[in-house]
């Protein structure tokens, strides 16, 4: 888990390379579906060829979307597990905005706040697939009732937003979290980002870092 730099592995490269697909697709698949949605956003079809292409592109680039998107959360999956800590870091939400994290309980590799976004997302994806096959009319639609096609396009609209909102909200919590996206890049944090953000994680990762160590098979544990 230490690197030879002393900082600590907090995103493999598979990882990495998913997150940043996954962004790409996502880009596409919003600026394609914007331009579908409203006359006064149909500029944005220029990003994907014009008016036809975006109608035709939007499906399959949500599919590539929903790839990149259940892959990666089925790794985070364990990760995203909610406990006791997470309520009461919720309950505390207030000393998060004001920084006062050493009020907070220690949290691990994600706190609540991702942990709900990672729910959040995931009911999104979740819907936004099911109602988007039901209105995709060059394959599924005819073998939908017109009533379900209608709401299918009303609740996948609506599912868009919270989703795109929602991204909106991570961005912004990844900006203000300094170091958090070079980790994103870089796959690595320093042991000081660690201990601030997510001290029972790094607990975790030092203590397993020590016991190899003891065991003798490798010498590499970063300094506090
Ligand atoms: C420019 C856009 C984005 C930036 C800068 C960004 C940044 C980040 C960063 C820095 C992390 C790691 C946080 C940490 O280590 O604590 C992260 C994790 C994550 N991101 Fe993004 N992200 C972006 C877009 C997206 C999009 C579009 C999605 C999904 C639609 C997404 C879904 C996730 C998820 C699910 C995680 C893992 C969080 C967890 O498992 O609780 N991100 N992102």
């Amino acid at each position: 888990m230490s690197e030879p730099n002393g900082e600590i592995r907090r995103h493999p490269v598979l990882d990495r390379i998913l997150h940043w697909m996954l962004v790409l697709a996502f880009f596409f698949t919003v600026a394609s579906g914007f331009a579908l949605f409203h006359p006064a956003l149909f500029f944005l079809a220029n990003l994907t060829g014009g008016g036809p292409w975006s109608a035709l592109l939007h499906p399959f680039l949500g599919l590539a979307m929903m790839f990149f998107f259940f892959w990666f959360a089925l790794r985070h999956w364990r990760d995203n597990q909610i406990g006791k800590r997470d309520i009461q870091w919720l309950k505390q939400f207030s000393d998060v905005m004001t920084h006062k994290e050493e009020r907070l309980p220690e949290q691990d590799k994600y706190n609540a706040g991702q942990k709900m976004l990672y729910y959040i997302l995931l009911l999104c994806m979740i819907g936004l697939l099911l109602t988007g096959i039901a209105v995709w009319r060059r394959y599924f639609s005819d073998y939908f009732p017109v009533g379900i096609v209608r709401w299918g396009l009303l609740l996948h609209a609506f599912a868009a937003f919270v989703l795109v909102a929602s991204v909106f909200g991570h961005i912004a919590f990844a900006v203000w979290v300094k170091g958090s996206i070079r980790s994103m890049f870089r796959g690595t944090v320093t042991p000081g980002w660690a201990y601030k953000h997510h001290r029972a994680w790094f607990r975790k990762v030092i203590g397993e870092a020590q016991q190899t160590n003891a065991s003798g098979f490798r010498n590499d544990v970063p300094a506090k």
